[in-house]
């Protein structure tokens, strides 16, 4: 311990001297600050440390208990300091108690008594030792505190980089691993057919077919690449999910074990969605393969579909990250092995997989992830190992009345026949369309000018069928095309094409009557099934005339012209 220092405080300068004398010869070891001026105590008090402080109670310019409770309010350069009060001996007991009311921890009676002076400092000394000592351990302790909490911090953030990274390389390895597998019959074809020497009839054309199979699967890998991302193309329609539950099930039939029993819990008669239909759809069947997977030996897998109103007290919107609102909920749930908790942490990532090399991509979840959020869905699983799988979905209701809906994997009708009006300020694409759909039968009539398009219908809006509109043409905007079209006939079929997909645009386009809106550049085989399928509803001898339709199964393979 090094010297220590004492603060002597009286106006009476005799007296000062006399314990100032005292304690120098008793405690040798200690430093003295001796002043019969309040103000020079409290001065002092703020430069030096200060170890224990002997003040007089009776003073006349500032009293003792009033310079105490000075010394306690001032923040010196040390910590507190133990006060004692030195108080004439017959003091009352009202001035000790605000003595100690203003801090002071002992009293010392005049005549000061020497044994009892330098007993009373020296425990005080011990007092205020151990009390450093306890401030030092603590801060030490703080600041041994605040330094692992920041390595921890560190190293939490290094390990989510980490996790990060090892992320990014499972998919680049994933995608790299399966391109490959898809390059080599391409690449040894194509060598192969550079000679045809040796080729025995028939081959090189089953090699061709090789190569293009391989291209169209490489072409499905990026697509669901693309949904996990959300950067897929947008098309839109109203979708009966009850509807595709009912094809995705009788699919799945074909598929799963007979002692797989498939069950289906239709609790609502509104089950329309605005969505991508084979998006939806291969999201389902992802789904019911998945649960096969899980039931090698059997069980139960059931849809459920039900109304949800996720309200803000409702914890599912929040769990899901989804805004309160109307949502469909379907529940997949299988009898399965179900799924420990390390899985459930990467079911969404891309190329996560516990099945054998050659089995699983690790691709199904994360793109039923993808295109649940591209729905402004959410998706939540429930399982434990052994305890089997529940995978629910919530999409936003759409409201649109169950007749209207399009059924999304039924062959396109054999002859169609119809009248359609194209409409599309791109010449060329105008002209492609209006030839891709004569070729199929229908009576087309193609115009590049909104203007003209307007009075052609006004003309013959009796006999149109449908209306083929751009939605982003350069001289008028789709939609004010569609309007002025509705103007003419509230009960317009228009179907949009959008060049520039963005969700808020293809909402706007269905609340204000669109029947579908297809991404442009336009698939044929898909906007030749859509007119198909209207064209077909519209019949007078079918369903009456209805609004339907983008969304259809992707089925179509030839390359796009
Ligand atoms: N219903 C389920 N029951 C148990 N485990 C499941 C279930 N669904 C998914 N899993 C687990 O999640 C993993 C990832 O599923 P995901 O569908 O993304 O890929 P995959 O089925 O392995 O391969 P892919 O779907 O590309 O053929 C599976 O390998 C499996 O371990
Ligand atoms: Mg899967």
């Amino acid at each position: 311990m090094g010297a220590r220092t004492l603060l002597l405080v009286d106006d009476q300068p005799d007296s000062l001297l006399a314990c100032k004398a005292l304690l120098s010869a008793d405690l040798p070891g200690c430093q003295v600050i001796a002043t019969t001026d309040p103000e020079e105590a409290l001065g002092a008090a703020r430069t030096a440390p200060i170890d224990v402080a002997l003040v007089d109670v009776c003073m006349p310019t500032v009293s003792g208990i009033e310079l105490c409770r000075r010394l306690r309010a001032q923040r010196g350069p040390a910590a507190p300091f133990p006060i004692v009060l030195v108080t004439a001996y017959d003091s009352d007991a009202a001035l000790r108690a605000s003595g100690l009311d203003a801090g002071a921890e002992d009293f010392l009676s005049k005549p000061i008594d020497r044994v009892e002076l330098v007993a009373k400092v020296r425990v005080m000394l011990r007092i205020k030792a151990a009390e450093d000592e306890l401030r030092r351990a603590s801060a030490h302790l703080e600041d041994v505190v605040a330094q692992r909490t920041k390595a921890l911090r560190e190293s939490e953030q290094q390990m989510r980089q980490a996790e990060k990274m090892a992320a990014i390389g499972e998919l680049a390895a994933g995608i790299a691993h399966n391109f490959n597998n898809l390059l080599t019959p391409i690449l040894g074809n194509a060598e192969m057919l550079k000679s045809t020497e040796g080729l025995i009839a028939g081959q090189a054309a089953m090699m061709v077919d090789e190569i293009i199979q391989a291209g169209w699967r490489a072409s499905d890998l990026v697509a669901q690449l693309l949904t996990f991302a959300r950067k897929g193309r947008i098309n839109r329609g109203p979708v009966d999910m009850q509807q595709m539950v009912r094809e995705v099930t009788g699919l799945l039939r074909h598929t799963v074990d007979r002692r797989v029993d498939i069950r289906l819990d239709l609790r609502t008669e509104s089950t329309s969605v605005i969505g991508d239909a084979p998006q939806l759809e291969s999201a389902l069947l992802n789904l019911g393969l998945n649960a096969r997977d899980a039931m090698p030996d059997g069980g139960t897998l059931t849809f459920t579909l039900e109304p949800a109103t996720l309200d803000e007290s409702d914890d599912r919107h929040l769990r899901t990250q989804i805004k309160p609102g109307r949502y469909l909920h379907l529940a997949v749930a299988d009898t399965g092995v179900g799924m420990n908790e390390q899985v459930q942490a990467h079911l969404f990532e891309p190329f996560f997989t516990t099945k054998a090399l050659g089995i699983g991509t690790g691709l199904g979840l994360a793109s039923v992830y993808g295109c649940v959020k591209g729905h402004e869905g959410g998706i939540e699983v429930q399982s434990a190992p052994g305890r089997g799988t529940t995978v629910h979905l919530y999409l936003p209701a759409a409201g649109v009345p169950q007749a209207v809906v399009a059924q999304t994997t039924q062959a396109p009708p054999a002859a169609p026949v119809g009248r359609v009006l194209v409409v599309d300020e791109n010449t060329p694409v105008c002209a492609l369309v209006g030839r891709v759909l004569e070729q199929q039968g229908y009576a087309v009539t193609t115009c590049a000018s909104v203007s003209e398009a307007v009075a052609e219908y006004a003309r013959r809006a009796r006999e149109i069928d449908l209306v083929v509109l751009d939605f982003a043409m350069p001289r008028m905007d789709g939609l004010e095309a569609m309007r002025r079209i509705k103007a003419v006939n509230p009960d317009a079929h228009v179907l949009m094409t959008a060049l520039h997909d963005s969700q808020e645009a293809v909402s706007q386009a269905f609340s204000e009557g669109a029947i579908g809106v297809l991404s442009m550049p336009l698939e044929i085989d898909r906007l030749v099934e859509t007119i198909a399928r209207y064209v077909r509803l519209s019949e007078p001898s079918g369903a009456p005339p209805a609004p339907l339709v983008a969304a259809l199964s992707a089925g179509g393979r030839e390359p796009q012209g």
